[in-house]
């Protein structure tokens, strides 16, 4: 007798169903949370123009450097090089969202 194993079950198929629309809802909760703190500089979106002149688009950062330095640098709070900026210090799963919509609208 295995009390738990149709609750196994459902848990292993969620968990299989799970990385198409984690990423998805990810992305959508990285989108709202750069809508928030950044976009009043930066260009977040796919083809739109940042509003301060020095901002980078964020669909320009992978040509900079690797998308996961940014994971680092939120981690601590960017600040540094980034002088018109007030500090933004993210939580973790704040941060994984923010990477997933970032590199969702890089230029290839
Ligand atoms: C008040 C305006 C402003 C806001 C808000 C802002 N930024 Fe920036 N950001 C800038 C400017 C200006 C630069 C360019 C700084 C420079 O090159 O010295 C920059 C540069 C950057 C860079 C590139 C740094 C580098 O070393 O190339 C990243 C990454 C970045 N911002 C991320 C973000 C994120 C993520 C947010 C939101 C959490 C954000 N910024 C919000 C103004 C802003």
């Amino acid at each position: 007798m295995r009390p738990n194993s149709r609750l196994s079950a459902a848990i292993i198929a969620a968990l299989v169903a799970l990385p198409a629309t984690h990423t998805e809802a990810e992305e959508l909760r990285g989108k709202a949370l750069v809508e928030t703190n950044c976009a009043r500089c930066h260009a977040v979106g796919s083809n739109d123009t940042s509003t301060h002149p020095d901002a980078p688009p964020f669909r320009t950062l992978s040509k900079r450097y690797p998308i996961e330095d940014l994971e680092e640098a939120l981690a601590e709070g960017i600040s540094t090089g980034h002088p018109d900026m007030p500090e933004f210090v993210a939580s973790p799963d704040q941060i994984d969202a923010i990477i997933a919509y970032i590199r969702s609208v890089q230029d290839r």
